[in-house]
């Protein structure tokens, strides 16, 4: 039996949306700037694509900018923001947020901001308290994003943003507040407006769209310059001739999945639950790293005590099972995970971090097999490992 435990790393693509795509390669494959009847076919589905998708987020159409992936649109997010501001000053995100985040805060300290990353608790979230104390008078954008790739804790954003908006009030530049939102578009229902967001991040390969393809949304009158030079597509924001197919899918993707959300969002739970007491009963000396009854049900992270994630990743694999580890592999040695360590797991259990991760395409049946299978796979490998309970 196949079992596809990963989908936190990529989806498989939506019929529904594979169908979509496919006459946009050969029939309908104008360029979107061109004048002419093809150009004009493609352009109309570029901004019908563009307006369904800015409808499932509670956006304007007008505040949507597709991108080459969820990456892309954290990069240009946090460096057009700031150029647009045009000052050094502090920036602040949290320990956790994913490398498309990190590593963009890393560069930008190399460039001369002052960044401040925040800490999550056991569970994997913020401390408002911390986020609001962080603030100074040179603070010039926070980026959260919306729930974890690695445990799937959901960030307290709305109640950010508000902390942010009492601040701007008395401000005359606004501090601009960025959500990576490329584990929950699709899976949680998202109101930009609601949440109170600047910019938000998608990408479709996280929901069941095709990969190399994200969104980022601006919010209207907020600050931005475009980090590529060309032509002017994408509100000068995003140059190169847009990938019409795949914006399409896209759209199809989101609204595939958030017309069946609800449903969606309760088969996940009942797999992760199944999941989690099944292997809880069966297998001794694991911990479930995150809060599972608060966090996305879309994400079970669990630490294997004594043995390598790795190890058990190759060997579920070679059963069938596909899921990922909680470790960074680094030049072949493998490091315990940023998130991991910033919640405080002990390295041992960290080590051995397996992250299963749920779309709506899993079935019970799969969930049988992987509980059929797991617990000898682990025992298999206590027997031999070094780490193991003396
Ligand atoms: C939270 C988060 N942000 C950003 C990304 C990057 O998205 P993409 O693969 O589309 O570049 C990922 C991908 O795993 C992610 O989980």
């Amino acid at each position: 039996m196949k079992v596809y435990l990963d989908n936190s790393a990529t989806t498989a693509v939506d019929t529904d949306v594979i169908n979509e795509m496919l006459p946009l390669f050969s029939l309908f494959y104008g360029n979107a700037s061109s004048f002419h009847s093809y150009g004009r076919q493609a352009k109309k589905i570029l901004e019908d694509s563009r307006q369904k998708t800015a409808s499932f987020i509670k956006a304007d159409a007008d505040e949507i900018i597709f991108t080459g992936c969820g990456t892309e649109a954290d990069n240009i997010a946090l460096f057009g923001a700031l150029d647009a501001i045009g000052s050094k000053g502090r920036i602040i995100t949290t320990k956790i947020e994913h490398h498309a985040v990190l590593h963009s805060f890393k560069r930008l300290e190399n460039l001369g901001y002052e960044a401040v990353y925040l800490n999550a608790d056991k569970n994997g979230v913020i401390s408002l308290d911390e986020l609001k104390n962080s603030i100074t008078d040179n603070t010039l954008l926070v980026s959260i994003m919306h729930a974890n790739n690695e445990m799937g804790a959901i960030e307290p954003i709305k109640e950010a943003a508000q902390i942010i908006s009492e601040i701007n009030k008395t401000r005359k530049e606004k501090i601009v507040f960025h959500m990576d939102a490329v584990q929950t578009a699709g899976k949680i229902p998202i109101d930009v407006k609601d949440l109170g967001i600047d910019l938000l991040a998608m990408s479709a390969h996280k929901f069941n769209g095709p990969k190399g393809i994200g969104a980022l949304y601006v919010k209207s009158g907020t600050k931005i310059s475009p980090v590529m030079f060309g032509g002017h597509h994408e509100n000068n924001l995003r140059p190169g001739t847009e990938n019409v197919p795949y914006i399409a899918g896209l759209a199809k993707a989101l609204e595939v999945n958030i017309n069946n959300i609800d449903e969606n969002y309760k088969s996940a739970a009942l797999l992760k639950d199944k999941l989690q007491s099944g292997i809880l009963k069966s297998i001794p000396d694991i911990s479930i790293n995150g809060d599972s009854k608060t966090n996305l049900p879309y994400i079970l992270n669990a630490g294997f005590n004594y043995i390598e994630g790795e190890a058990l990743l190759l060997k579920l694999d070679m059963a069938g099972i596909a899921v990922s580890t909680g470790s960074a592999c680094a030049s072949g040695s493998s490091e315990p995970s940023h998130v991991l360590s910033a919640m405080g797991i002990d390295p041992v259990s960290a080590q051995g971090a397996i992250r299963f991760s749920f779309n709506h395409c899993n079935t019970e049946k799969e969930i049988d097999y992987v509980l059929e299978v797991l617990p000898k796979i682990v025992e298999e490998l206590r027997k031999m490992s070094p780490l193991k309970k003396v």
